[in-house]
């Protein structure tokens, strides 16, 4: 198996020239503002910043200026088809990117912004089309992380920002995660330390007359729903035409996936199954890293047990093993959870990065 990430990725170049990265490390619980003002100053003058937010570090440009944007797409290597989502710290910014704002999108902001819900709206003419790749709609949202949200009020812009991966590996939750990608290709790094939820935000389509969650995320179904109960999950269909023309572009890349096999294990039997996959891969000479949340204890080469709450808990440390583990082990195990609550956004991607979903009944 090629273990090269660089080789992995179609799309990604070399940056040229090299860019010497600044790395500043701030505590999201206690900053000064003028902590900030260079990057700030960064994002204005079209440069490129990776910052932490709740959800998973974002790698940032001012979404009105499309040599910027076009930058994060050759940086991260990814396809220009797929749209960025816009990050805002005032309903000033949201009516520049916007000029439709519905009921229920108004609904929605009261109750989870500044959070991890995204809500695609129809765009105003002014975003350019490199943001929205082409679209006319706009994925917005108000993120919670002090650091995020200030770095945005203070560049007085709002800021566009895919997950701060090289595309196709999971998103940085960490900021060794963003150095170990991005080191080399953009101006800034801010280390903020780990995000709260870890994984993606969860994106919203309003276009219909319900709510459709087309990326499940942070917020969860179950929340959306005690504010508007028809909110529903769009099914990936197994028509072949539609599954060319998603309802959101990133439905169609792979993505999330660790350079080494990983398979999601599910079912209730699935905690012994994963004890016996291990062993049998340990058997054939394979190192054997295990993510799990109900097993206690298990001979294998990187265990990692995930306390408390599996939803969350899962959510939280997701990503962060699947990018730890890479390059330690030659197999990932990761125990499945119930697609409730978080747990819908955590099997979505565990399944994404999996190369074989077992089932143990
Ligand atoms: O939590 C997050 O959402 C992080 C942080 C940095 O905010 N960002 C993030 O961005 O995950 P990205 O680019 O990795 O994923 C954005 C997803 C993609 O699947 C994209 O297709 C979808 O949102 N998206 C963006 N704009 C859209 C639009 N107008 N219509 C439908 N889907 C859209
Ligand atoms: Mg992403």
């Amino acid at each position: 198996m090629n273990k090269n990430p660089s080789n992995q990725i179609p799309n990604l170049k070399p940056i040229d020239p090299y860019l010497e990265t600044k790395i500043i490390t701030i505590n999201p619980n206690e900053f000064k503002s003028e902590e900030l003002y260079e990057a700030a100053e960064i994002i204005q003058k079209g440069g490129l910043v990776c910052f932490p937010t709740e959800t998973v570090y974002g790698l940032g440009a001012n979404a009105f200026n499309p040599t910027a944007i076009n930058q994060i797409f050759k940086v991260k290597g990814r396809p220009n088809d797929n749209p960025l989502i816009c990050h805002i710290s005032d309903y000033e910014m949201l009516n520049t990117l916007t000029n439709h704002v519905s009921e229920n999108a108004k609904k929605l902001m009261k109750k989870f912004w500044p959070g991890a819900l995204t809500i695609v709206f129809p765009r105003h003419p002014n975003v350019p089309s490199e943001t929205t790749a082409g679209l006319n709609t706009v994925g917005i949202r108000m993120p919670s992380n002090r650091i995020a949200f200030e770095l945005i009020k203070y560049s007085k812009v709002p800021i566009a920002a895919p997950s701060a991966n090289l595309s196709t590996k999971p998103s940085p939750t960490i900021g060794k995660h963003c150095v170990d990608d991005l080191n080399g290709r953009i101006e800034m790094i801010i280390d903020g330390g780990k995000c709260d939820i870890g994984v993606e935000s969860t994106v919203l389509l309003m276009t219909e007359e319900c709510p459709v969650i087309v990326r499940p995320g942070g917020v969860t179904l179950e929340m959306l729903r005690e504010v508007i109960p028809e909110t529903r999950v769009y099914k990936v269909s197994t028509n072949v035409e539609m599954e060319m023309k998603p309802p959101t572009p990133g439905m169609k890349y792979r993505h999330y996936a660790p350079s080494v096999d990983t398979i999601v294990v599910v079912g209730n039997k699935k905690s012994d199954k994963i004890v016996e996959l291990s062993k049998m891969y340990k058997l054939k000479g394979k190192k054997v890293g295990v993510v799990c949340w109900s097993i206690n204890q298990l001979d294998c080469d990187c265990f990692r047990k995930i306390d408390g709450d599996e939803y969350k808990g899962m959510a939280q440390h997701l990503f962060v093993n699947l990018r730890d583990l890479d390059g330690k082990v030659d197999i990932i195990l990761i125990e499945g959870v119930d697609e409730i609550r978080e747990g819908l956004a955590v099997m979505n991607r565990a399944k994404k990065a999996a190369v074989e979903i077992v089932e143990a009944n």
